[in-house]
């Protein structure tokens, strides 16, 4: 793969294309070690070896991460005041990483942030109907029909129902009175599970995504943390 080296460097971390354009010229950029001052110079990343002050440059084309998403943080890339989940990926000099759909705020759990646009576009592509998983607890009465109702499809004020979900009961909170639930969907509307179970006349009062597609969340993932997806967990997510 051939890629010219400001691009290189930028991706890599070394700086603002500008900067790392004046850092090639001042000298500091070794290729095969040979100092080399034309930031357009094409690197053949197989074959090449780029050295910036000091340090071997690798390159992945694509970056994956599986966060755990705390509450607390937007699912933005920047933002003026609140802290977003890419502020969390510390360990990447990328600057093309995107969350993969969105969870709220007050959401946790799974979310992938990667730059390879065609998975995520794959993801997140309506006639795909990738499952996502979320488990969370409810407060309020649940009908003895919501099951059904999860399955048939809810009104929820968009023009057309929701697709079939399945709703799966795991049990009560004794203390606080509230139905722990797992609930499977396949599209990815605007506050879907909340708006799903407030059409019942319930609240979600916790919600913690645990897989989408084939990927689910690493449970050793406190939540803050965040890891390099395997090539096998890649691979799941593409199957
Ligand atoms: N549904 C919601 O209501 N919120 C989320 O964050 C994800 C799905």
């Amino acid at each position: 793969m051939n890629i010219r080296l400001d691009r290189l460097l930028a991706d890599s971390g070394c700086g603002t294309r500008s900067e790392v354009k004046l850092l090639v010229r001042s000298g500091s950029v070794f290729v095969n070690d040979v100092p080399e001052k034309n930031p357009g110079r094409k690197i053949n990343m197989d074959t090449d070896i780029v050295v910036c002050k000091g340090e071997r440059i690798y390159y992945n084309e694509f970056e994956y991460y599986m966060l755990n998403k705390p509450a607390g943080v937007i699912t933005a890339t920047k933002d003026g005041r609140e802290k977003t989940v890419l502020d969390l990926i510390k360990t990447s000099g990328r600057r093309d990483l995107s969350p993969v759909g969105r969870l709220d705020k007050d959401t946790e759990g799974l979310l992938l942030i990667t730059n390879d646009g065609k998975l995520a576009h794959e993801l997140l592509a309506p006639g795909k109907h990738v499952s996502k998983v979320y488990e969370a607890f409810i407060s309020g009465e649940l009908p003895d029909e919501a099951e059904i109702s999860f399955r048939e499809g809810i009104d929820i004020g968009d023009d057309k129902p929701t697709l079939p979900a399945k709703l799966e009961i795991l049990g009560q909170d004794a203390s606080s009175g509230q139905t722990h639930v797992r609930v499977t969907i396949t599209e990815g509307r605007y506050h879907q599970i909340k708006r799903m179970f407030g059409a019942l006349e319930c609240k979600v009062e916790y919600l913690k995504r645990i897989s989408m597609g084939n990927l689910e969340l690493d449970d050793s993932l406190a939540p803050g943390e965040y890891k390099v997806l395997t090539g096998e967990e890649i691979q799941l997510l593409k199957s």
